[in-house]
């Protein structure tokens, strides 16, 4: 049985008081809901104050990204080491990192992998543009991108996956539940076809775009989809806690 990961992918929002403020909000909104591990991943500089939030919480951490390079001149970076004494996950591939800062397979594989080898638990987020979806090679593009972004991972029972649609991140244009069940059941075959049906059935896959509380428990209900990754609604504490919920009732 794989237990649902929802997880509030804050971007680049939140001061520093606005990140603890809703830290707390999530704790208050989440307490004494089982069944579903919670995760926030704040700006960089909040995660020391948003893990001192958290403390004592179910609640857990993650960062929005790391650099795949252990230490050295890497001006502005963190590496998975600086991030491993405070967070449990880490994002990494999202699609505006790809976009916006031509991040490929290779560097999301790269980053797994240093994650990985310093104890944190990648969230590695595949997704196709709207062109590709036009153009029917959805599926193939996604389990293309599934295989070159665990590229050299050989152990993936700490890792996370996120069907993340670009045409459905930040648009209100959530993909259906049968679209968000299709990709993350081409995902699973994907990962079985690389590793073993057993290794593919214990990670969850999410869906990630345009995630709100009253669509969470549509992708909930989906055999292979197993939470989400919130974008705009993980900014707001008791929306973000009514999709913990939603997803802890479907469980
Ligand atoms: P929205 O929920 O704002 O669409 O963002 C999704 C996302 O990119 C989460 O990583």
């Amino acid at each position: 049985m794989r237990t649902p990961v929802v997880a509030g992918n804050w971007k680049m929002n939140t001061t520093l008081a606005d990140a603890t403020a809703l830290a707390r909000a999530v704790v208050d909104g989440v307490d004494g809901i089982t069944g579903v591990t919670t995760v926030v991943c704040p700006p960089a500089v909040s995660l020391v104050p948003v893990s001192m939030a958290l403390t004592g919480s179910n609640v857990f951490i993650g960062a929005q990204d790391v650099n795949p390079n252990s230490q050295g001149a890497h001006t502005g970076e963190l590496s998975a080491d600086m991030l491993a004494g405070l967070c449990t996950y880490v994002i990494v591939g999202h699609s505006e990192r790809r976009s916006l800062y031509g991040e490929d397979d290779a560097i999301t594989a790269a980053k797994a992998r240093a994650s990985l080898g310093s104890g944190l638990r990648p969230i590695v987020c595949v997704g196709e543009s709207l062109e590709v979806r036009d153009t029917g090679n959805a599926a193939s593009l996604v389990a293309s991108q599934v295989k070159g972004s665990l590229a050299r991972i050989s152990d993936i029972s700490q890792v996370a996956i996120a069907y993340e649609p670009v045409w459905a991140i930040g648009t209100g244009r959530a993909a259906s539940p049968e679209i968000a069940q299709e990709m993350a059941s081409t995902i699973r075959s994907a990962v079985a076809a690389l590793y073993s049906d057993e290794a593919a059935n214990g990670i969850p896959i999410l869906y990630g775009g345009s995630v709100n509380p009253d669509n969470a428990v549509s992708y909930a209900a989906s055999p292979d989809v197993d939470g989400a990754l919130v974008g705009g609604a993980a900014l707001d504490g008791v929306a973000f806690a009514r999709i913990v919920d939603a997803v802890a009732a479907s469980g």
